[in-house]
């Protein structure tokens, strides 16, 4: 049966900048910039994610469209009788295992949606960092609440790659925009903002530490959602001709304007506030609840922030169960909604010892709870393995005719950039991977 495919190009954009703009650019990044360097590491994110990211979707976006196939059947289609198509697996692995942690904290947000709207979130006095570990160590409240975020994913995408991914994504993206300006607006108009943009942006060269250098290379790819195939999936629902160059640059544009506008949003209010930046789970959970208490309309304006967040994390989950249900969906649509519903609730099921590590963090293994194991596989083997699979199989492995003509609709004004192009996917990105391997098994002697 034949695949569905995007209504338009900017249907495509949205969705795949939907994402990559997720967890990683609006929640861990505006922190991490802060605290490495500001202006310096953001400089040394934008070079990665040009040069090493861009290349890399650019490979997923050439697999996908030109075979019209899901992640397993594009490199089966390339590379017949061979085992290149595991990468394929390790993809829907990979997205798998993403996406069971990622409901977790898409799980809260809901939670925190939902209490904001109905007004029982802002509390004068109230303490944030109780109120936080309350909710996220209850395992009823965590349960549900990522029960709850994995129906919205599973009921959108049932409802197809047209009606229910591109549709929600041309609402949601948009929506995302218009927030963040609205809240950028808020953030900077507050007398004594000037402090939280020096804080967030002014270069400090002394803090780019070799460890925040290393950094920033791994989230240039884990920004842009290359590594897990899921690019491949949804580059397949292109028409064969569809351009892939700008499209791909204004992804990378998209994703990079919205880490900025995180930060522009969230440390000049803070600052203003006279508080201090928490990081990881605090920032979003505990201390945005706080600043927001103390501004006229927080309510409002708290809600509307989870709703960006909302927007951001659920985009992503479309993509990460779109891997798993096209592969097994052969584009038929009753077969893709039941696809949906059994994979959906598998994930769930995979997530729940995720979702119940808060409460039970005596149960660790080797310091680390299930979420933090879910999370330290992906990010930090799962995630980088197949970036280094994919830069390998379209470097080496990738028909070369046929690659001719698909950089000659990426690029058609650069033809030798073609030598270029091979030349970081053959040496320069195998190599830069298996460095941020090293580094994240702490196998590097920094
Ligand atoms: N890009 C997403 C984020 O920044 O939150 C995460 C992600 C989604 C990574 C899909 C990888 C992926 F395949």
């Amino acid at each position: 049966m034949k695949n569905e495919q995007w209504t338009s190009k900017i249907g495509f954009i949205l969705a795949s900048a939907g994402s990559a703009i997720g967890l990683g650019a609006i929640w861990k990044f505006p922190n991490v910039v802060a605290t490495s360097g500001g202006g310096a590491f953001f400089l040394v994110f934008l070079i990665f994610t040009l040069g090493i990211g861009l290349p890399l979707l650019l490979a997923e976006f050439v697999i996908g469209r030109s075979t019209g196939k899901e992640a397993v059947s594009a490199y089966k289609d390339l590379a017949p009788k061979s085992r290149w198509h595991w990468i394929g697996y390790l993809g829907m692995a990979t997205c798998s295992i993403l996406l069971s942690f990622y409901s977790v904290v898409g799980g809260w947000i809901v939670l925190y949606f939902i209490k904001a709207m109905t007004g029982q979130l802002l509390h004068q006095g109230e303490d944030y960092g109780v109120l936080f570990q309350m909710t996220t160590s209850n395992p009823y409240t965590a349960v549900l609440s990522q029960a709850g975020f994995m129906l919205l994913t599973i009921v959108i995408v049932a409802k197809g790659v047209k009606g229910g991914i591109e549709k929600a994504s041309r609402i949601m993206m948009p929506g995302l925009f218009i927030i963040f300006v609205i809240l950028m607006i808020r953030s900077l108009t507050l007398p004594g903002m000037g402090a939280g943009l020096t804080y967030f942006l002014k270069p400090d060269f002394s803090q780019l530490t070799s460890e925040a250098v290393l950094y920033a290379l791994g989230q240039s790819f884990f920004c842009l959602s290359v590594g897990g195939s899921c690019m491949v999936t949804y580059s397949s629902y292109l028409g064969k001709h569809d351009p892939l160059g700008k499209p791909a640059l204004s992804i990378v544009g998209l994703n990079v304007m919205t880490s900025l506008m995180a930060g522009i949003a969230i440390f000049p209010a803070l600052f203003a506030l006279g508080m201090k930046p928490a990081d990881g789970p605090g920032l979003l959970f505990i201390t945005l609840p706080a600043m927001f208490e103390k501004l006229p309309y927080g309510t409002l304006f708290i809600a509307i922030f989870l709703a960006l967040f909302l927007f951001a994390t659920l985009t992503s989950a479309f993509s990460l169960l779109e891997i798993v249900v096209a592969a097994f969906a052969h584009g038929d649509p009753t077969r893709r909604r039941h696809m949906c519903w059994l994979f959906g609730i598998i994930i769930f099921l995979l997530g729940v010892p995720s979702a119940l590590s808060f409460g039970m963090e005596q149960l660790t293994l080797m310091g680390k709870t299930v979420f933090e194991w879910a999370d330290f596989a992906v990010t930090n083997v799962m995630l980088p393995l197949g970036v280094l699979f994919i830069s390998v199989f379209v470097g080496y492995r990738y028909p070369k005719e046929r690659l001719q003509t698909e950089w000659s609709s990426i690029a058609p004004a650069w033809r030798t950039g073609l030598h270029v192009y091979l030349f970081m996917l053959r040496i320069v990105l195998p190599i830069i991977v298996i460095i941020v391997f090293l580094n994240g098994m702490k196998w590097l002697p920094l």
